[in-house]
């Protein structure tokens, strides 16, 4: 359903990120970190290098997690950043629209992932999420918001930041957005509610942990 493909860039991957934000990448994924809560099976869908699941590891070293990485490229990364052939990782290349969760997933994690798409395909993505919805109680969420522009220099540079960045992910990984779609109420839609969560500014990114409290 989507051309997006980010085996072109998975190499510089972290070093762009690097370059463009610091650390405030990470910082806002670690948002997670601080929850006490016991994670036995995690779903990370597109994650990208593997930085996310290293650290995730570090903290719950007893999860099991399963990640979805349609990217050949991205799951080489992955592969150098933590042992994939530990009986507590498994890479999938299965892409989100095709993946039928068989089991209970105590948490879901995207970082990053849907500001990939645009409306229409995450539209496309529907019935997928659903049944992902039912298949977990926790979904932690991290992505790009579009900033209210209010005419000061940090939100000017915040938005021409982004929209830098996804000229360039429209060229080299075929992203066909431009704009970045709030999804907080595909979350509430399907039960869940916002528990926690984490605003930056500069970069403006929100870090949220949403529960779900009905089916
Ligand atoms: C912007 S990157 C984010 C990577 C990482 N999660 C992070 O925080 O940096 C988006 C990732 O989603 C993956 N991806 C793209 N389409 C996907 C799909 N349909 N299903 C699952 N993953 C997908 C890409 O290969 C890429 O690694």
């Amino acid at each position: 359903m989507t051309s997006v493909n980010f085996c072109k860039i998975a190499h510089l991957f972290n070093f762009l990120e690097m370059f463009a934000f610091g650390l405030s990448m990470t910082k806002s994924r670690s948002f997670i970190f601080c929850s006490k809560g016991k994670f036995r099976n995690v779903l990370m869908i597109g994650e990208g290098t593997g930085r996310f699941a290293k650290d995730f590891q570090h903290y719950y070293p007893h999860s099991k997690i399963v990640i979805l990485e349609p990217s050949e490229k991205m799951r080489l990364e992955i592969s150098k950043s933590l042992e994939t052939d530990s009986k507590n990782v498994k890479v999938l290349e299965t892409r989100l629209e095709n993946f039928k969760p068989s089991m209970q997933f105590d948490l879901i994690c995207t970082c990053f992932f849907w500001d990939c798409f645009n409306t229409k395909q995450i539209d496309e993505f529907e019935v997928n999420f659903k049944h992902l919805c039912n298949s977990t109680r926790l979904w932690y969420n991290v992505d790009f918001y579009e900033p209210r522009i209010v005419g000061n220099l940090r939100s000017l540079s915040n938005i021409t930041i982004i929209r830098f960045l996804y000229g360039f992910f429209q060229k080299f990984a075929h992203l066909d957005t431009c704009k970045l779609n709030s999804i907080t109420h595909l979350f509430c839609q399907n039960g869940f509610s916002l528990v926690k969560q984490r605003v930056l500014l500069f970069p403006s990114i929100k870090s949220q942990l949403f529960k779900r409290t009905s089916s």
